[in-house]
């Protein structure tokens, strides 16, 4: 195995449908044996992004490389990479254990091994009935199953939580936890942070094609820490008492004096502080953003617009 290997690497990707750029000069790695978010609202060119992956949408401009190849490069592309694209259509008709035996032949393994990974998903007690009667989130773990037929070090899940209950998902989380820590590079797509959120280890979030965030889940989380915002008439002695108190302040995008966002405090010790110390405060507001919210920032309109970009 070279070093290379299971790294997902996208490069100035782009994609345009006539005058829609679904895809617009993306550029992210996704890592082995670590779960990867690809987050950002409906239409922001999640499946896209995924569908150039896997050499079934031609990129306008840009590269989209698995292991340093193209998909169509790979030696072993089906050995090497499993798929689950939104909507994946099942033969109605077809029992689970037979979609899978159909499957078996082009992922290059024997039919045994339909059962083994219907067993892997749960989905042991369906094997015999037919799909047109399956759930939503049924669907989503024969759609799971499907990509682990040829035990592929990728895998590429798009919306995989969607239409699963609450132990689906839970279910689902342990599941790609457990493929990561096989070593296995699980790129997960979602239009809800919330979903995936205890399932990942590094988020990449898009929103109309292009890239708005990308790092640790870690690192997303500390933009979302509760704060408390405080403002004084005294400008100066509310500096000194921050100053004095050693609070870490939030950066602002227009610093004010008189006005400050603390982070990792809470607003009872700062009123306390701030009595303590005579200064007179005219606002103390606590405010715990969450991650959610901090997703729809990033992904909202608005942000192009701060962030100088323009539509
Ligand atoms: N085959 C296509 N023809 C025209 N427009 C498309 C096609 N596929 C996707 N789009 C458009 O590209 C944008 C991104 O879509 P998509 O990649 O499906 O987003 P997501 O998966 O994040 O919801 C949307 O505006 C969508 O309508
Ligand atoms: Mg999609």
């Amino acid at each position: 195995m070279s070093s290379t290997d299971g790294v997902i690497e996208v490069a100035h990707l782009s994609k345009s449908f006539g005058a829609v750029r679904a895809v617009d000069d993306l550029t992210f790695q996704v890592q082995p044996g670590r779960v990867t978010g690809f987050l950002g609202p409906n239409g922001a060119g999640k499946t896209t992004t995924l569908r150039m992956l896997l050499g079934l949408v031609t990129p306008t401009s840009g590269s989209a490389t698995i292991g340093g190849k193209p998909y169509r490069e790979l030696d072993k592309p089906t050995r090497t990479v499993g798929a689950a694209l939104e909507a994946a259509s099942f033969h109605p008709g077809r029992t689970a254990l037979d979609h899978l035996r159909v499957y078996a032949p082009q992922a290059g393994v024997p039919d045994s091994r339909a059962s083994e990974v219907l067993d892997l998903v749960g989905l042991s007690f369906a094997a015999d009935r037919r799909v047109g009667g399956f759930s939503l989130g049924m669907r989503q773990r024969l759609g799971l199953a499907t990509t682990l037929l040829a035990d592929p070090p990728v895998l590429l899940l798009d919306e995989p939580a969607n239409g699963l209950d609450p132990e689906g998902i839970r279910w689902l989380r342990v599941f790609l936890r457990s493929l990561a820590a096989q070593g296995r590079t699980v790129l997960v797509s979602s239009h809800v942070l919330s979903e995936v959120e205890q399932t990942v280890d590094d988020v990449i979030i898009i929103a109309r094609g292009r890239l708005v965030h990308s790092s640790t889940l870690d690192a997303l989380a500390r933009l979302a820490l509760p704060r408390v915002r405080v403002a004084s008439p005294h400008a100066d002695g509310l500096a000194a008492l921050v100053a004095q108190a050693g609070w870490e302040t939030a950066p602002a995008e227009a610093p004010t004096p008189g006005r400050v966002e603390l982070l990792g405090v809470d607003a009872a010790t700062v009123g306390a502080a701030a009595f303590a110390a005579r200064l007179e405060l005219s606002e103390l507001t606590p405010h715990d953003p969450g991650l959610e919210s901090i997703f729809l920032d990033l992904t909202s309109p608005a942000q192009d617009a701060t962030n100088g970009v323009a539509r």
